[in-house]
Formats: structure tokens, sequence, C-alpha cells
């Protein structure tokens, strides 16, 4: 049974609000200090702004009621006026400016996360809560409407509503201290009831974007170039239809339920406003009756009453937003921290590798996260300098395994891997790279031009060396038939539009197919020239002439390397100096091709029916002939 993701589980941060909000503060003074700035111009230029709201009215009318003279009463206007004009023009204008810098901090944000990814030890990669870690991390941070945009908004909102809260309390408890109390109490009940049902609209907005994110997948698919053939040929078109369609009546019936809930919410909101405001003018209006207030009184208190409870309900919701999307940031925050299982900084100097580079696995196992099963168990092995090792088995033996602990892209689970006799996780991982040209087993090229593919370090790559590895590849002739030649770009060419968009551009623009972009990959490991050599299946999508030319070169560019040539046909492997037969995560046999043969065990079982079945290939093929 698969394991439940973390994004299942009950969102959690170790960081609690005020870290969270001391962590962005941080990052802001960091990259943006404008985005603090402007958060606290917009915070007081919004109570200046609401503060001669308030006033406007009372003033002017007691302006009038004390009989001023005409200039005193046009100045109180004007002065009123231009305040409203300028502090609401001002605060505009800052809110237009603050969008800038708040999306260039998440971008900065979101790039940090992107780092975190690239970056990390592989080992983390494979780990399903690295994976949900990250994708809750982007999902905080990678829109503009992110949380990490909508924060500043927030807190710049809440500490205007709480100056907002301070002032109008201190003008509507200088009237009626009782009336402030029950018109707080009622604004809490009203926006704590209004957020509670908000949150229960939340939990089945979740199950719809759920049901959305399903959707959105069978239309990928319907649009995916690649299963169209699959589509057609297996039927899968009415499958793919009436899952659409019951996704849908799904989502209709969570509609129906989300139309009950709002409902309610209206029903509430006017019952509150009715007991509030009812209360309100029942106390202002007895008030003015007996003439203990003035009518500038009254229309002073009658807008405290209404701009008090939008205070309070400011701040409630201000809190409540600040304090879930506070778990979200926080998560960001430790995803970027997650532990860091390589080391990374310091470590020992690469030893010079002169004599050439001896790799030793001692005792090595490697179980894969979440697995039961060891998938290499108990190996010891040493790859001496300039050796060539073949690694042979069937598929799910523990070979590609085998090779991405060579290439300290995962640790052993036990044992130890030695570079030259010292434990590889002494070296700085990044250095320990820096040994290995490799092919993949499973590939993809960047979607740039080839020669970034594989110079990716060189801008100005060593023309020489770069036919030199094109011809060993055996990829140089198709690569000047190109009309950019190694400029020409390589589209994976799924989409349409990415063909468009490379044509807009007038660029010169290439698919490849599996047997020639995998060259392009041998290309890409030959240019590295790193002293150790690893190929994984490096000819499985060669045709059978393009990998016998592979082989008769082999010797000539895995010369001064020591190298692994991973094969699950036993056959290819001959011209190596030494063979490793894998078999269910443990080396069974080793020594020659020939050696092997005659111990008559597994190898050669395997090697027998192999070779019959190639016999029988060549023999038909003959015969066509
Ligand atoms: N990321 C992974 N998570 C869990 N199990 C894996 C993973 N990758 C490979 N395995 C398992 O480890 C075993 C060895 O796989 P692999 O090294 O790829 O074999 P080979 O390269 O010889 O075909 C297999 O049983 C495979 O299913
Ligand atoms: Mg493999």
């Amino acid at each position: 049974m698969p394991k439940k993701t973390t994004g299942e589980k009950k969102a959690r941060t170790k960081y609690n609000v005020w870290q969270v909000i001391f962590k962005m503060t941080q990052l802001a003074w960091k990259h943006r200090k404008s985005v603090l700035y402007i958060c606290i111009a917009l915070i007081l230029v919004t109570a200046m702004q609401r503060i001669f709201e308030l006033l406007v009215s009372p003033m002017i009318l007691s302006t009038v009621e004390t009989k001023a003279p005409l200039s005193k009463l046009m100045g109180t206007i004007l002065l009123f006026t231009c305040g409203i004009l300028v502090t609401s023009s001002v605060k505009q204008y800052l809110e237009t400016i603050a969008e800038h810098g708040r999306l260039q901090l998440t971008m900065q944000m979101l790039n940090n996360a992107g780092k975190k990814y690239v970056g990390t030890s592989y080992a983390n990669v494979i780990t399903s809560d690295f994976e949900d870690r990250s994708r809750i991390a982007f999902n905080s941070v990678g829109f503009s409407s992110s949380y990490a945009c909508t924060i500043w908004y927030d807190l710049v909102s809440l500490a205007w509503n709480t100056l907002g809260f301070i002032v109008f309390g201190f003008v509507l408890g200088r009237f009626n201290w009782l009336l402030m109390g029950a018109i707080l109490i009622l604004s809490a009940a009203g926006a704590t009831i209004k957020i509670k049902l908000d949150y229960a609209d939340e939990g089945n907005m979740k199950k719809i974007r759920k049901n959305f994110g399903q959707a959105w997948y069978l239309v990928d698919t319907m649009y995916d170039q690649e299963m169209g053939k699959d589509i057609r040929i297996f039927h899968m078109q009415q499958w793919i239809r009436d899952l659409y369609q019951s996704l849908l009546n799904t989502m209709r019936e969570w509609y129906k339920k989300r139309e009950t809930s709002w409902f309610c919410l209206d029903l509430i909101d006017v019952a509150v406003t009715f007991l509030r405001n009812g209360l309100g003018y029942f106390v202002l209006l007895t008030a003015i009756s007996r003439k203990t207030i003035t009518l500038s009184e009254f229309l002073l208190y009658t807008a405290a009453v209404g701009g008090f409870t939008s205070w309070v309900n400011g701040i409630i919701q201000g809190v409540h937003s600040i304090r879930r999307h506070s778990i979200d940031l926080g998560q960001y925050f430790e995803y970027l921290e997650i532990k860091e299982p390589f080391r990374f900084e310091g470590g020992l100097p690469l030893p010079s590798g002169a004599q050439g580079y001896e790799i030793t696995l001692d005792h090595v196992t490697y179980r894969y996260p979440d697995s039961e099963k060891d998938a290499v168990s108990d190996i010891s092995l040493t790859l001496h300098p300039y050796e060539k090792v073949a690694v042979v088995g069937l598929n799910g033996a523990g070979k590609t395994t085998l090779v991405n602990l060579i290439l300290g892209l995962l640790d052993p689970t036990n044992g130890t891997l030695k570079l030259n006799g010292i434990d590889i996780r002494e070296f700085n991982r990044k250095d320990y790279y820096t040994l290995f040209s490799a092919v993949f087993q499973s590939f993809d090229a960047l979607q740039a031009p080839l020669y970034a593919t594989i110079a990716p370090l060189d801008n100005e790559y060593d023309q020489e060396k770069m036919d030199k590895v094109l011809s060993f590849a055996g990829i140089k002739d198709k690569i000047d038939s190109l009309p950019g030649g190694l400029s020409t770009y390589y589209s994976s060419g799924q989409f349409d539009y990415e063909k468009k968009f490379f044509e807009d551009a007038n660029m010169n623009v290439t698919k490849l197919s599996g047997g020639e972009l995998q060259r392009v990959m041998l290309a890409r490991a030959l240019y590295k020239d790193g002293p150790i050599l690893i190929l994984d299946e490096p000819t499985a999508a060669l045709d059978p002439i393009a990998e016998n030319d592979m082989y008769q070169q082999y010797n000539a560019f895995t010369a001064q390397k020591t190298s692994v040539f991973i094969s699950h046909r036993l056959a290819s492997t001959r011209f190596c100096d030494r063979i490793l037969f894998m078999d269910n995560g443990h080396i069974k046999e080793e020594g020659t091709h020939e050696s092997l043969l005659q111990k008559h065990g597994a190898y050669a079982d395997l090697f027998e029916v192999q070779s019959r079945y190639y016999q029988k290939e060549t023999e038909e093929m003959s015969d066509e002939i």
C-alpha cells in the first residue's frame, strides 16, 4: 500500500506565526528593504485616511453648530477634503508600487526553493517526503497570489485595523463603554462564525481541487501527442470520457453544498449586522433625544459604530489569515532547512589521481526508502585504476543502483565506499562529482542548443575536442547535416507550440531519435572527460551496427580511465577486463567472459539462452536478406 503523503496529513510547522513573520521580515531586509518601508508607509497613510474619513462630517457639523465664521468653515472643509484626497491617492500609489517589490521577493523565495531542489543530496530527491515538502514549498511561493505575497497585505491590513480599532474604540468608549463592549462582542462573534464557515468551505474546496487536478490530468492526457497512439489503438477514449463525466458530477455535488453554506453565511451576517446596528442606533438616538450629545457627536459615534465593526472584523480575519498562511510559509522555511546527508561544504581535497583512481566498495548494502528489500546487498568490490569493468545482469538485478552508489548519488545504507582508500563522505560531494562522466539509463536533453547540452560549462567550447567526441559517439554526421550544426536547438517536439516558439524566434530546431539522443549523451560524457566513465546501458537505444561501432571504439575512448559499462546483453561486454554478473542485488559471479563460461554457472546458462536467441535472430535476418 502506498504510504500516505505529508500533503494529506494535517499541515504543521515547527515555526510559530511570530517566527514566520520574523523570517519574512529578515528576508525582505536582506533582499528588498523597500517592501518593509512601503508596508510602514501604507499603515500610516491608511490610518490617517480613516481618521480623516471618520472626522470629516462631525467636524464640519460642529463648525456649523458653533456658528464659526465662514472662513473657518471653509478652512475645515478644505483641510478634510484635501486630507482625504491626499491620503487616499498616496495610499493608492503605494499599493501599486508595493506589488512589484513583493513579487520580486517572492521570486527570490521561489529561486531559493529551486536552488534547494537542484542542489540537494540526490538521496533526498528520491524520497516521497522530500517530494511532498518541495511541492508544498513551491506552492506557497509559486504564484503572484501565493502566501509569500499576500502575507504582506495581511500584515499591513492587520496593523491598520489594530490602529483603527484603538482610535475608534477610544472614541466610542468615551461615549459609552458598555455600547463599545456590546459591539465588540457582536462583531467578534459574527466574524468568528464567518471564519468557521469559511474553514468548512475550504475543506470542501480542497476536495474539489483534487477533482480538478484529476480532471486536468485527463485533459492533459487527451492532448498528449505520445499518448495519442495508445488512446487510439487501445480504445481509451470511452474510459477517459466516462471518468471525466463522473468527476464533473462529483464537482457539481460539492458546489451545491457550498451554495448552501454560503446562504447560511449571508443569513448570519444579516442577523448580526441588524442586531449590532440596531443596538447602536437605539442608544445613540436615545442620547440625542435626551440631548446628552450634539448632532455632530451623533454623526461621529454613528460612524464610529460602523468603523469599529469593520476594524474588529479586519483584525480577526487578519489574524486568522496570517495564522493559516504562516503554516505554509513555515513549511517553506523548513523545506529550505531540510538536512543534507551529503557533505557540500569543506571536506578533504580529492586525491590527485596521478596513479589513477581506485574505487572500493566495502560490504555495501543499499535499500531504497520505503522499500522492503535491499536493491544491492553486501557488495565488496574494487574498481582498479584504468580497469574496464562490465556489470551485467537481468532487469532489476541492481546494476543502476550499484552505479548510483559509485557515482555518489546515493550513500550506502550499510558499508562504505572509498576513493583511493578514503571514505567518499570525507570529500565535498561536488568535488567528487567532477571525477565522473556518465551516460544514464534514462535521459532527456535540455531544450537548448546542442552544444549547451554537450558542453554546459564551456561557453566557448573546444572545437577540436568537440569534433573528436562527436565522431567517437557516432553523431558527427548527423549534427553536420543540421542547418544550424551544433547551434541547432534540440526540442523533444512533443508540442507544436514548442516548435512554433523556436521557429518564430528564427531558431534552427531539431528532434532526435532515441538512438541519436543517446549518442549526444555519450558525446557529453566524453567531452567532460572525467577520469571515471560510467555507462549505464549506453547502447540500449542504438541499432546493432551502431552498437558494434561503439564496442570497437570502446578501448580508445576509455584509455587512461577507469570505466564501468552496464548491459543486460551478456555478449556485449567481452572487450572489458572483468565482468561482474549481478543477480538479485548480489554479485553472483565475476571474471572474464571466457572464465565465466568455463565455470558453467549462472552466467554461462544465461549466455547460452541469449546467444541461442541472438543466433536465431541473426539467421532469420540473413534468411530474409
Ligand atoms: N527509486 C526507487 N525506489 C524503490 N525501488 C527502486 C528504485 N529504483 C530501483 N528500485 C528497485 O531496486 C531494484 C534494482 O533496480 P535497478 O538498480 O534499477 O536494476 P537494474 O538497473 O539492474 O535493472 C529493483 O527491484 C527496482 O525495482
Ligand atoms: Mg538499470
